[in-house]
């Protein structure tokens, strides 16, 4: 899986949508296309503001599944490490040469908490969040049984609703546990505030993060208090990481759609009240689909459909056009596109960018990465369907 492709052993169209040094124009439809100069703009770019904050980005691994990716926001954008969701998809990030690996989740089943304490193993630094006391013990004595150090945070829900505990009396309490454990490390504090994130107003993204700040630096103090300094204190997305960033509590940030962005996102509202897609961040992943049928004047149907995207999040935008072109729904394999004026032709390419990213791309095997009407690389969605 994490094998250098051997591009020889490759034909396009039934192993590959494309291969590199075709031109763009060739590329086998529904895949998914990475305009490369825009992904490297957004990465440097996210990179050189944790710079400028003096934090530390861990990038979320979720949202690609890429572990090239990944080694490229380390090299472009100075990255310290990858998040990811799943102890699978941490064995991809790890074997893929990631050195530092956040499962910023919780790990519970037996086997998967012996999956992670071998991680270490390959080379990887090993992190997970923890929630219950009573995970301690069993990711204590699996690191015990691997001869290995599983570092952990404890996780607070600082707004999202999910995993996290609520108080700093319960942080302290689970953290303490950690420090006390053989074969664990109390390294800080997992807060990612999810529920702000897609908030198009920045006032009411900042009001939500005023909020996770304040439990934040409360819990930071507590464990202070009892002597346990944090390494990490980790959160922020791609809604949000400005307030993070400018904290002073905040040392992480964990930010993943940034580098893509999608449709849902693209909407978001800037401090100026200016669209976060027409500034701040460019759209580097579209789903390439085209044209196969225009049996009716007004709507063309390309072979874009459930099969190729997520719609979880609201449908795609048709990229780069100025008429009255618009994907309007879709089923599994077809995607109804109204075209009033009747532009558009069959085999006619159109540019999707995604509703929601990270779904998205779990249903692709490879990104096609473009420059200047060519393709320059290929690269596996490494992780794609690593959900357990
Ligand atoms: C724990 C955690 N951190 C960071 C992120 C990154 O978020 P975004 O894609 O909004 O940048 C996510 C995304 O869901 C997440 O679950």
């Amino acid at each position: 899986m994490n094998a250098p492709v051997n591009f020889d052993d490759l034909e396009v169209g039934y192993d590959v949508p494309a291969l590199p040094g075709m031109d763009e124009a060739d590329i086998q439809t529904p895949c998914l296309v990475l305009d490369l100069d825009a992904l490297e703009r957004n990465i440097t770019k996210m990179g050189d503001f944790a710079k400028s904050m003096g934090v530390r980005h861990r990038v979320h691994g979720k949202m690609h599944k890429s572990v090239d990716v990944a080694l490229l926001q380390e090299r472009l954008g100075g990255s310290c490490g990858v998040c990811c969701q799943k102890v699978s998809e941490a064995e991809v990030f790890a074997r893929g040469g990631l050195k530092d690996v956040l499962v910023s989740n919780q790990v519970r089943d037996l086997a998967k908490i012996d999956r992670l304490a071998r991680l270490p193993k390959l080379g990887a630094r090993t992190i997970c969040c923890v929630d219950d006391v009573a995970n301690v013990a069993d990711l204590s004595a699996a690191a015990v049984k691997h001869g290995t150090e599983i570092e952990c945070i404890v996780e607070i829900d600082c707004g999202a609703g999910r995993c996290g505990v609520t108080t700093t009396p319960a942080v302290v309490e689970i953290a303490q546990a950690i420090d006390a454990a053989e074969g664990l490390k109390f390294s800080g504090i997992q807060a990612y505030q999810g529920a702000m994130q897609h908030l198009d107003s920045y006032d009411d993204r900042k009001e939500k993060l005023d909020i996770a700040i304040a439990m934040v630096a409360d819990a930071v103090a507590g464990l202070k208090a009892v002597g346990l300094d944090c390494d990490i204190v980790g959160g922020g997305g791609t809604g949000s990481y400005y307030f993070e960033g400018n904290s002073g509590v905040y040392n992480e940030l964990q930010c993943g759609s940034y580098a893509f962005m999608d449709a849902d996102y693209g909407r978001i509202l800037d401090k100026e009240g200016n669209r976060i897609d027409q500034g701040e961040w460019e759209n580097a992943l579209f789903i390439l689909t085209s044209v196969m049928s225009h049996a009716k004047a007004d709507k063309a149907i390309v072979d874009a459909g459930l099969k190729a995207q997520s719609v979880d999040s609201g449908l795609p935008t048709v990229f780069g056009r100025d008429d009255a072109v618009e994907y309007l729904k879709c089923s599994d394999e077809h995607g109804v596109v109204a075209d009033p004026d009747g532009v558009l032709k069959v085999n006619d390419k159109l540019k999707l960018v995604p509703g929601h990213c990270d779904p998205t791309c779990n249903v692709h095997d490879w990104y096609v990465g473009v420059r200047g009407g060519k393709v320059e690389t290929l690269w596996p969605v490494s992780a794609r369907g690593k959900a357990y």
